[in-house]
């Protein structure tokens, strides 16, 4: 049976030409800070989204607690959006290694809007927590692959700081904003005091994160990042494979952007599910509420046909487009999701 795998944009397998550049690269122990590749991975990363310094961490999951550990103490709150990443699917690690709580925000399709910061701030005062950063995710992944607009970012983030909110964005897929907004990373990054992003996803690597910031910020979390069990020795073929796609899979976003699209409009008002639009990116959410069928129901009978999806809410599944699915792979998705998929049948009088 063909398989077409639409679950995530982490299932990616390296290239060759990905793996004849991880088999070539130069390492030291970068624990040591004797890797040449990570250290050429990390001057292009900060170069890339203009700031000082970067590190290189294995997942978008530790680059996150580690900028939340570095810009609070235990005891701080930090703003974030009810679907963000860092508080639906990262294990509360906040919690548990930060020591931190959350403001929790309900975004439209995941992003916040400027006047939704004051609101949720705590008052100077020893019963509260103390309000300290504004965590922010550009795409957002559970708000379907959505963007800030650089406007809505800016106004966002200047909210925050009137405040007296440090800003952290989670860029586990900044790529795909740059490409669909034909922006580059700087222009998305001078608004944030810190950044990650991952090389696992859209960028099809088989492992990899970076944190950028300021140098200080870098230099402790480099010590966190020990701390964690994070410091990786001759890291340098997994840089090799970053470096290779920060040339090659970046521009070919676009193509993930144009499936997700063709996607969208093959499932659109298929048996009753009706897609969340705008699809901005390269991910594409499924409303099933007014189908006849359940998420789980949904991926289910897609699954036995091929078509790999992931219920993602009680009336949500998702569907991600990536570098190992091609324009015919979608195209037959969409083919075998019309032969399967059943309208509701009305009751029996
Ligand atoms: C927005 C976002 N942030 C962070 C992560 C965590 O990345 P990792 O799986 O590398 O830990 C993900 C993973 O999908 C993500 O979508």
């Amino acid at each position: 049976m063909r398989i077409v795998d639409l679950r995530s944009d982490t299932l990616t397998r390296p290239t060759d030409a990905m793996r004849a550049a991880m088999a070539a690269a130069e390492v030291g122990d970068d624990v040591f800070g004797e890797d040449p590749t990570v250290g050429a991975l990390e001057a292009r990363a900060a170069e890339l989204a203009g700031k000082e310094a970067a590190l290189f961490v294995p997942s978008g999951t530790m680059a996150n607690l580690i900028a939340c550990k570095l810009h609070t103490q235990p005891g701080d709150e930090v703003l974030v959006e009810r679907t963000s990443h860092l508080y639906r699917y990262e294990a509360a690690g906040f919690a548990v290694y930060a020591g931190v709580s959350v403001a929790l925000i309900d975004g439209t399709r995941g992003l916040l809007a400027p006047d939704q910061i004051a609101p949720v701030m705590r008052m100077h005062d020893v019963h509260q927590a103390r309000s300290r950063l504004l965590w922010l995710e550009d795409t957002h992944n559970a708000g379907g692959g959505s963007c800030y607009p650089l406007d809505q970012l800016a106004a966002v983030v200047e909210a925050g700081r009137a405040n007296g909110l440090a800003v952290h964005l989670d860029g586990a897929r900044v790529w795909n904003a740059c490409i669909a907004q034909d922006v580059s990373l700087t222009a998305i990054a001078r608004h944030v005091d810190s950044l990650n992003f991952c090389f696992s996803k859209g960028l099809g690597c088989p492992v990899g994160s970076v944190l950028v910031g300021p140098r200080p910020f870098i230099n402790d979390a480099r010590h966190i990042r020990k701390m964690l069990g994070g410091g990786m020795r001759q890291a340098g073929v997994l840089a090799a494979a970053a470096l290779h796609a920060l040339d090659h899979h970046v521009a070919r976003l676009a193509d993930d952007h144009r499936h997700a699209a063709i996607l969208a409009e093959g499932f659109d008002g298929l048996a009753g599910l009706r897609v969340r639009r705008p699809v901005e990116t390269n991910i594409v959410l499924l409303d099933t509420s007014a189908s006849a069928y359940t998420p789980m129901e949904l991926v289910g009978t897609l699954i036995g046909a091929g078509i790999r999806c992931l219920p993602l809410t009680a009336t949500t599944v998702r569907l991600v487009t990536h570098l190992d699915v091609s324009r015919a792979d979608v195209e037959h998705a969409i083919a075998t999701a019309r032969d399967i998929v059943r309208s509701k049948i009305p009751p029996s009088p």
